[in-house]
């Protein structure tokens, strides 16, 4: 075991109970690479939890999915955003609210951490779509969820977790910060967990690799989209922490996934924050 893996496994083992999976987490996990999986099947599962629904609906409202008629049920969301949209949104939404916490000083950093992840989710679709091929058929989960070591840190080590913000706010990547003050970065915490999750490995890659894709092994474009996609988000303010990057950009990807940095401009001019993040909380 390598010093990391010490310091990883010293910093885990603080974690008095380790979040376990709602039921409709697990069997939506079950269904998410599942072409079988019934239409019907997946939204009797989502109907069971009503906080589920209530924010797959407001997605498939909000304005990135274009205007229209007001959608007010599942199944009206399904024809507007698709299948397998509603069916990552629900998973991502059920692993993701297993860290939401009422306590205020973990709120506001989980409003901003969900909002960075969900904008992540969405752009991710849009440089995949942008790239000209099937990238990979889960783009919004794996953006979605590429952040979830930091709702770890949020959660469970608040109090690095200021130190952290702290020392971003002094002007470095956001990994540097984790560096300093933990040894580790929400990387390898959120890989941590994924795999404890028995989450599939196109999201642990993309957990693990998102700021440095070049060193992905497998799943590269996968990895390639959510690293251009949380470069996008942050560059228009929608980082994890406010302004400010978690890393820098690595041009691995952008030729991992034929495109230009005028590519990547282009998607970055449409995306309007204010537009993305407005309509999810109330
Ligand atoms: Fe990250
Ligand atoms: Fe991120």
């Amino acid at each position: 075991m390598d010093a990391r893996e010490k310091t990883l496994r010293v910093i885990v083992q603080k974690i008095p109970k380790l979040p376990t999976l709602t039921s409709v987490a697990e069997k939506l996990l079950g269904m998410v690479d599942d072409d079988r999986s019934s239409v019907d099947s997946v939204v009797h599962m989502i109907e069971q939890d009503p906080a589920i629904v209530a924010k797959v609906l407001s997605f498939a409202n909000a304005a990135f999915y274009g205007a229209g008629q007001p959608i007010l049920n599942l199944n009206d969301a399904v024809m507007k955003i698709g299948f397998k949209n509603i069916r990552s949104i629900a998973l991502g939404i059920s692993l993701m609210t297993i860290f939401a916490d009422n306590k205020e000083r973990y709120a506001e950093a989980y409003r901003k951490i969900f909002c960075h992840s969900f904008a992540v989710g969405v752009i991710a679709n849009q440089i995949a779509d942008r790239a000209g091929h099937e990238v990979l058929h889960e783009e919004f989960i794996v953006g979605l969820l590429h952040d979830i070591g930091q709702l770890v840190i949020n959660k469970y080590f608040n109090e690095d977790y200021v130190r952290i913000m702290d020392e971003f706010q002094k002007g470095c990547f956001l990994v540097d910060a984790e560096e300093t003050v933990l040894g580790v970065t929400h990387a390898d915490i959120g890989l941590w967990l994924a795999d404890k999750w028995n989450l599939p490995a196109v999201i642990q890659d993309a957990i693990y690799y998102h700021h440095h894709p070049r060193d992905a092994v497998r799943n590269k474009k996968a990895v390639a989209v959510v690293h251009l996609a949380n470069v996008v988000a942050e560059r228009r303010a929608l980082g994890p922490l406010g302004a400010g990057p978690s890393n820098p950009l690595d041009y691995a990807a952008l030729d991992m996934l034929g495109m230009t940095e005028q590519d990547l401009a282009q998607i970055e001019a449409q995306i309007d924050p204010e537009a993305l993040v407005s309509e999810l909380f109330d």
